[in-house]
């Protein structure tokens, strides 16, 4: 797959004091395998794309595609139980690429001029969790988390993070950047770091978490918080990366979604290739919930499944971007939203990929839902309680799934993955607060949710250091418990 086209060398020396940054300039070369750019709007097929990796022809997004791979099985075709022997028999490899749950199943990403080039972690090989209490609660025998959480740097951004650095080194870059609500920025600075580039944030100010924050500080990136929303960072990202020797790594970019996609390979090979009725994911920027469409697709056209898993996306009310584009659009035209939730990895009101993830949803033939700020708070609770834990944002997955079973959508019988996107401790305000009861607002514990919250809520106790205090408090947990 090529690396984007150099930048103009004129609009480096306009912005660049420092010689050593105008020197970054890529010198990209093209690699092949038969993989290609594809615009998502007109279809237009490239080789290299532009640093925004937006259609030159149209501007809208650019995807990665593989067009030798067909229903027909022609011979470019890889053959599926060819490819789960090959993706089998890695999971006892010691070599670095095959250690990694992405770099695993390379044979369905974009292909490096050399493995070498390999910036990895060892991302990927997440554990899909059975939830016996959510289970029981919501009525669902099939209940399951795959949870990204437990990536190295907490989250599912270092599946595509390994991909798209790679390619960003591979291509000659020497800095990366991105906007981001923390997670990407964390994700970015690690994998910067290891691979040698110099990374730059740019984050909105006092809207992301401070474990976030501090993982970009800790990992090197030059860190700037911006006084604007999420979208206000990507919206200078993009005009940035026509300006400067910069590699974009947000999830524009269409590298990271196909990093993204090993999420769905690994999950079904983790069910032994048995499609799940419904996977649910949560809605931000869009572009996982199409990396892990755009996945289910191309392993059933591949004949790696032989039905599709319906793929939902939850978006937190005050950021419900989608929802409305559907409903009130039809989706045809996006309805942007002044974005406001305290699960503030998803506070998007203007999602790049829209269009993906509808088309998509779409293909799969699944909803999309939105859910109050008192049910994320519960149902985070509820998936700590399992002893896992998520941050808020994966949180919306099981707040969305009662609510697509309540109109039906999901029925009783049918299994179920929930996609937890980030760890619990990515967010360790949230969860004190939730815990202390301060974190809604009078109003909200009004909410007929709200009475359930009161159960979940486990504040920390401070007591006097005797024997007494301690054996006291213990009897009343106790005494508490068999009234519940
Ligand atoms: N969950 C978490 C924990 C996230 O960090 C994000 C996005 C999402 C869900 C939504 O995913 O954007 O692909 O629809 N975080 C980005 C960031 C935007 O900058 O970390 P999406």
């Amino acid at each position: 797959m090529p690396p984007p086209t150099p930048i103009e060398p004129k609009a480096v020396e306009a912005i660049t004091a420092d010689a050593t940054m105008a020197e970054a300039t890529p010198a990209g070369q093209p690699a092949t395998s038969g993989f290609r750019f594809r615009c998502i709007a007109c279809g237009d097929l490239t080789d290299s794309a532009v640093q925004n990796f937006r259609c030159s022809r149209c501007g809208d997004l650019l995807e990665i595609t593989n067009p030798n791979w067909s229903h027909a099985q022609g011979s470019s075709t890889p053959a599926a139980a060819d490819l789960k022997a090959t993706w089998k028999q890695r999971r006892v490899s010691l070599s670095p690429v095959d250690l990694s749950g992405v770099w695993r199943f390379r044979e369905l990403l974009p292909t490096l001029e050399n493995l070498h080039h390999v910036i990895t972690l060892r991302e990927g090989n997440t554990p899909l969790y059975d939830l016996p209490q959510c289970s029981r609660m919501v009525g669902l025998p099939h209940l399951f988390a795959k949870h990204q959480g437990m990536n190295p740097t907490g989250s599912f951004k270092d599946t595509g993070m390994t991909v798209a650095a790679s390619f960003a080194r591979q291509a000659g870059f020497r800095w990366v950047a991105c906007a981001s609500t923390g997670n990407t920025s964390a994700s970015m600075a690690a994998y910067a770091a290891r691979g040698g580039l110099r990374s730059l944030v740019l984050v909105p100010e006092g809207k992301i978490s401070w474990s976030k924050l501090s993982q970009a500080l800790d990992y090197g990136a030059v860190t700037c918080q911006l006084r604007t929303d999420f979208d206000g960072c990507l919206r200078l990202l993009q005009e940035l990366v026509l300006r400067a020797p910069v590699y974009q790594l947000n999830s524009i970019n269409p590298f990271r979604l196909e990093g993204q996609k090993t999420l769905a390979f690994e999950l079904l090979e983790q069910l032994d290739w048995q499609p799940p009725d419904h996977i649910i994911v949560p809605g931000g920027n869009l572009g996982n919930s199409s990396a892990i469409g755009k996945a289910l697709l191309e392993m059933h056209d591949l004949g790696l499944i032989s039905r599709l898993p319906k793929l939902s996306v939850i978006q937190a009310e005050g950021a419900n971007a989608l929802v409305r584009t559907l409903r009130e659009a039809g989706g045809k035209r996006l309805i942007t939203v002044q974005a406001e939730t305290a699960a503030t990895a998803i506070r998007i009101g203007n999602p790049a990929s829209w269009k993906k993830a509808i088309r998509v949803l779409q293909a799969t033939g699944g909803a999309c839902e939105q859910v109050s700020e008192v049910e994320i708070a519960r149902a985070k609770a509820e998936i700590g309680a399992e002893g896992i834990g998520c941050e808020p944002a994966s949180a919306v997955t099981l707040a969305g799934l009662k609510k697509l079973l309540k109109r039906g959508f999901v029925k009783p019988g049918e299994s179920v993955v929930l996609v937890l996107t980030g760890h619990l401790l990515k967010d360790p305000g949230f969860t004190m607060e939730f815990h202390r009861g301060e974190l809604l607002p009078a109003t909200a514990e009004s909410d007929p949710e709200a009475s359930q919250l009161q159960s979940l809520r486990r504040p920390p106790i401070v007591l006097d250091a005797t024997l007494d205090a301690v054996i006291r408090t213990l009897e009343e947990q106790e005494k508490s418990n068999l009234r519940a």
